[in-house]
This record gives structure tokens, sequence and C-alpha cells, in this order.
């Protein structure tokens, strides 16, 4: 049984998380992490809890780490986050980090879109961005990961196999985002108050979100191409879920070499053959966020119009786009098969 760490257990994320290490047969939680010092049972704050886990939460704010984890979960806010991570890696724990801190393999670019000096150097340069689809064999091999984002993970899963391809256009690409309230986290804000966001649905960030450059450094790393994307986020009246409706450019558009939409589907169907937590909408179904609510998986379809390319993506914010995947990293890292805990 490995022992493991959750630092920062009252986020909506930990929730999700704590949820599925119970029923993980090789984890056993042994401490909660929380700003607070009250020492509060994590059933007290988490209701839904109760019976399942009476396990009272620790203060982090003398940044002690215990000796014994095998591996931490961090699921603090970015900046926060970099502060104590080292202390982990210091000591030898695995560090499975939900935050953007080690997303980029470029400080200078964090500080750019993140508006704060990053203090972890040598972190950012060692962590290995956790996307098992794409990047197992560096998971495997790594201490610390750097859990995707959201958007990010919708939007990456569905470009990656056309991109790795060369056949759609890699600078021209539109990815219409909607996602469920969850998304901005537990935290109260006032787009988030209840009058603001029901019955209702808005775009926010239009051309200053930060998965965009995520989305970008992940792809244009992974393919060798300068991928470059328009990203519009939505928020929309639903607790938990992502839709990505993305609208490419194909490099070729007539004659025998030009997709249609079941070239397109085997494209992804050879892309994704093994992977347990991709599944491919075939005969006119499309993605819908209903299908992969609670769930860690990734629908898939690929559309070509007369125009464009269109491909949809659906996830659970909190599961696959960030609880879910986060034990799916886990359990590379520590040598478990993939799915564990996870169906
Ligand atoms: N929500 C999602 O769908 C999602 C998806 C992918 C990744 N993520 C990332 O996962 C992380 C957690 O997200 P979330 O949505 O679960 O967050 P959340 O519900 O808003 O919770 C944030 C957590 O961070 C703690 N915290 C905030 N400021 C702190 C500080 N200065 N010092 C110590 N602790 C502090 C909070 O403690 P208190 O309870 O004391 O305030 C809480 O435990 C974030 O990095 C987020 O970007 C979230």
């Amino acid at each position: 049984m490995l022992n493991i760490g959750i630092i920062g257990a009252t986020a909506y994320t930990s929730l999700e998380l704590i949820k599925i290490l119970l029923r993980h047969p090789e984890v056993k939680i042994s401490f909660l992490g929380v700003r607070r010092t009250d020492r509060p049972k994590i059933s007290d704050i988490f209701p839904s809890l109760q019976g399942q886990i009476e396990l009272p939460c620790n203060s982090i704010q003398e940044k002690e780490v215990p000796d014994n984890l095998d591996v931490a979960f961090i699921t603090l806010p970015p900046t926060i986050s970099m502060k104590y991570v080292p202390h982990f890696i210091q000591k030898g724990i695995k560090a499975i980090d939900f935050s953007a801190d080690y997303r980029f393999q470029d400080s200078a670019l964090y500080e750019k879109w993140y508006k704060a000096r990053h203090t972890d150097s040598t972190g950012i340069t060692k962590a290995v961005y956790g996307l098992p689809e794409l990047f197992r064999d560096k998971i495997k091999n790594t201490q610390l990961t750097a859990n995707p984002g959201c958007y990010t993970t919708a939007t990456i899963l569905a470009l990656a196999p056309l991109l790795a391809k060369g056949l759609i256009e890699p600078d021209d690409i539109i990815v219409d985002a909607k996602s469920g309230v969850s998304g901005k986290g537990r935290e109260a804000r006032e787009d988030t108050h209840y009058c603001e966001c029901n019955e209702n649905t808005e775009a926010y960030a239009v051309g200053g979100h930060r998965h965009s450059p995520e989305i970008e450094h992940i792809l244009s790393t992974q393919t060798g191409k300068s991928v470059s994307i328009q990203f519009v986020p939505h928020l929309i009246p639903m607790n938990r879920g992502i839709l990505c409706t993305i609208y490419c450019n194909p490099k070729i558009r007539t004659g025998a070499s030009a997709l249609n939409d079941e070239a397109a589907l085997n494209i992804y169907r050879e892309f994704y053959q093994k992977e347990p937590f991709i599944r491919l909408k075939e005969n006119n179904t499309l993605p819908k966020t209903k299908d992969v609510s609670h769930t860690n998986f990734c629908d898939i379809a690929v559309k070509v119009t007369e125009k464009r390319i269109v491909i949809l993506s659906a996830i659970d914010n909190l599961i696959k786009g960030a609880a879910g995947q986060a034990v799916q990293n886990m359990n590379v890292m520590c040598g478990f098969k993939e799915e564990t805990g996870l169906k």
C-alpha cells in the first residue's frame, strides 16, 4: 500500500481525488493538508465523505511535510503550488501538481502569463507534462508530473492525431470551448455566484485565457511545428463538464488525398488504438458532456465538412481534466495498471 498525501484537501478537485483514491486498491490516504489550522475532519468539509474517511486535516502553514508519503497530490492554485512542491521533491516523494506551475518548461512563458516570478527553476525544467496519451514513457520515469489544465486536455487530445500527421494547418485553428462552473474552483467569486451564472451563457478571457499558451506550447513541442490557436472559452450553467468544438483547415482540400469522415476517423482509431480512456464517436454520434460526467473518458468525434474539419471533444473537467488524470498519472508513475481506480 502506498501512502498518499493531498495538499489543498478542501479543493473541488480534491473531493474527486479522495473519492477515486478510496476505491484504489493499491493506496491509502494518510495525510490531508489544508491552509486552515483548526484540524477539521475531511468529512466535516465534504459531508458526502462521512462514513468513508474520517481523517483530520493538518495545517500546511508551516510547510512541514510528512516523511512517510510515497505520492503527494498538490491541488493548490498556480503560484502557490510551487512554494510546496520542492519540499516533496527534496524528500524523494513523487509529486503530481494540479496547477500550471510546472506545465511550461519555459519559465519566461510562465511568468508572462501568470504574472509571477517562478521560484523553482529546477523543478520547472524537470517536470513532465502529465498527459499519458502523449507522454506516457516520460511520465513513467519522472518524480514530478505537471497535471494538465482541463480545457487543454480536451483540446490537445482532439488535435494531436491530425497535427501529428501534418494534415491540418497548424497556425489556423479555432477552439470554441464551454465549461461548467466547477472549472473555476470552489472559492467564491462574483462570476460564479448562482444568480450570475444560472440561466446564462457567456464567453470570457477572449484572446487572453492562460490555457491558450499551454495548448500551443505542448502541441508545438510535441509536433515540432509552430501551433497557433484562437481560443475562446465560455461559462455555461452546469456544474461540471467541458465541450470543445474545434475548427481547422485541411492541408489538402481536393483529390484522392483529401480527407473524408472515414479516413479522418481511421487516423484517430490508429492514434488512440491502445488508449483506455479515449472513446471515438462513430455513426454520426457526437460527444456530450453527460456521457463523460464522473468518468475519466475523453469522447472525440471528427467530421470533415465542405469548408473545414470540425473536431469535438468532451471530458469531465474534474476527472479527466484534473483528479482522474492525476490518478492515471500516478498509476503510470508507480507501475500500476493505468485504469486502476478509474473504471
Ligand atoms: N476546477 C477544475 O476543473 C480544475 C481542472 C484542472 C486543474 N485545476 C487546478 O487544480 C487546482 C485546484 O483547483 P480547484 O478548482 O479544485 O480549486 P478550489 O476548489 O478553488 O480550491 C483551491 C484550494 O487551494 C487552497 N488555497 C487557495 N489559496 C491558498 C493559499 N494562499 N495557501 C494555501 N492554500 C490555498 C484552498 O484552500 P481554502 O479552502 O482554505 O481556501 C483550496 O484547498 C488549481 O491549481 C486549478 O487550477 C482545476
